[in-house]
């Protein structure tokens, strides 16, 4: 069995990514030959366990994944997830105090500064965290490489959380909270840095850009 395989019929009930999603995401990184792959956003680890199982299942590569300190009391959490598919040492995961855009910071001024061939962006949809993320991103992807970027039409106004926790919603204009800030860098930050907006995806949500050469 692959390893892929193995993700999918061992954590069935565990969110986020989806076979669907799973399956176009190997055909992406197939496709672009992606071995350095960088993911801002793994919750419990479902979309990194795909990430790490499609490298393991072409014997190459290596994940470096991002999310808050908290995630680590998701019950399953990455390293449960990592640990029952025999795929950890595929997979770096990096925990935020406060946010991954600090964490990236570290790696942009690393003596030995990494770079990556593709982004698969699903963390933190408003404006300042994922503009500022995209443009922290491009920093460390190589010319060519490529940015997935999830819930490219995310809102606050749409957003079960928000929706459930009304005061959060309030410190925003209503124009902010019924826009769609992916699509917003999909359409104004990624073009201005040189972007080609290679493909969307409507029924993963996805949209895929690639860093001019
Ligand atoms: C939709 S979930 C990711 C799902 C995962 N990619 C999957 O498909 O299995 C988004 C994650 O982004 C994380 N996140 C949001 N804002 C963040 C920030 N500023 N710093 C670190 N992580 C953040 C959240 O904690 C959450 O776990």
């Amino acid at each position: 069995m692959t390893k892929f395989d193995l993700v999918t019929e061992l954590f069935p009930d565990v969110p986020y990514m989806k076979l669907g999603q799973a399956q176009k995401l190997r055909e992406l990184i197939i496709a672009e030959g992606a071995e350095d792959i960088i993911e801002v956003g793994f919750y419990q680890g479902k979309s990194s366990s795909y990430i790490a199982a499609i490298l393991e299942d072409q014997g190459k590569g290596h994940l470096s994944t991002f999310d808050k300190s908290s995630a680590q009391n998701h019950s399953p959490n990455i390293e449960n997830l990592l640990e029952k598919t025999g795929l950890g040492h595929r997979v770096t995961p990096y925990y935020c105090k406060r946010s991954y855009t600090w964490e990236l910071q570290r790696l942009i001024s690393a003596d030995e500064r990494p770079q990556f061939d593709f982004c698969y962006f699903d963390g933190g949809h408003t404006w300042d965290t994922s503009g500022f993320g995209v443009i922290l991103i491009d920093m460390l992807l190589r010319p060519g490489g490529v940015i997935l970027l999830d819930d490219m039409d995310w809102s606050i106004s749409k957003s079960p959380h928000y929706k459930k926790n009304p005061k959060l919603s309030k410190q925003y204009d209503q124009d902010e909270q019924d826009a769609a800030p992916v699509r917003l860098i999909w359409d104004t930050i990624l073009p201005h840095f040189g972007y080609e907006q290679v493909a969307e995806y409507p029924s993963e949500g996805w949209g895929l850009a690639r860093k001019p050469l």
